[in-house]
């Protein structure tokens, strides 16, 4: 059988991952130093470790060429389409709030709310959902700049501890939905390693309690 291969978020997630997989009692040592290699071999489980952008996790796992992933909720939330998200990994906890510029109210206008975010599809459900018209405006960097340059009235984005929001003069005024890193499965993979699948899901959760 061929080795199986995970891709994990590089950053933060994996250095989550590798915490997990230490309690796991797996060798951790080329993950904790990759040095300028993206896959890196863990010998026990026979299992290989793609290093990604949080994007390119989900990509690799939908086409099948990475049978498991490790990725944020946001990032699924956004670019996921087709795979199975099989557990909550309980670490990389933030939420997507709504925020706005200190002392604005957000609700007291007729005007069509304009709203800048590195996740249109995630504003676009929400104020959906809501039945809201809004007009999204995609920002690449750092979103906090839009409200304080006056290119929008709000934005929806990732917090964690607030910091950057405060730091920026904005606060947040909705909870959209919380965040933390999910294992996913691609749907064939599931078929076809089903045992080794499973075995490695019963050894993440153990390593999680
Ligand atoms: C996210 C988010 C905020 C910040 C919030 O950016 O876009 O800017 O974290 O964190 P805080 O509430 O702890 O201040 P991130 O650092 O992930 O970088 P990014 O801009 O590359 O997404």
């Amino acid at each position: 059988m061929s080795k199986l291969k995970i891709a994990i978020t590089k950053g933060r997630l994996l250095e989550d991952s590798t915490r997990m997989f230490r309690r796991m009692g797996l060798d951790c040592d080329r993950l904790q130093n990759p040095g300028r290699r993206l896959v890196l071999g863990i010998p026990e489980i026979d299992l290989d470790v793609v290093l990604s952008k949080a994007p390119d996790v989900i990509t690799y796992v939908e086409h099948g060429v990475c049978d498991m992933g490790i990725v944020g909720k946001d990032t699924i939330l956004e670019h996921g389409r087709s795979f199975f998200e099989v557990l909550d990994l309980g670490f990389g906890k933030c939420r997507f709030a709504l925020a706005v510029k200190e002392g604005s109210d957000f609700y007291d206008t007729y005007n069509t709310r304009r709203i800048a975010t590195k996740y249109p599809k995630v504003a676009a459900d929400y104020f959906a959902s809501l039945g809201m018209d809004v007009s999204i405006i995609k920002i690449e960097g750092s979103v906090e700049l839009a409200p304080i340059l006056n290119l929008a009235d709000a934005i929806v984005d990732i917090v964690e501890t607030g910091d950057t929001l405060r730091a920026n003069g904005l606060v947040p005024i909705e909870t959209i939905c919380e965040i933390s890193a999910r294992l996913i499965v691609n749907t064939a993979a599931m078929k076809l390693h089903k045992k080794e699948i499973f075995d490695f899901i019963y050894q993440c959760e153990g390593a999680l309690k």
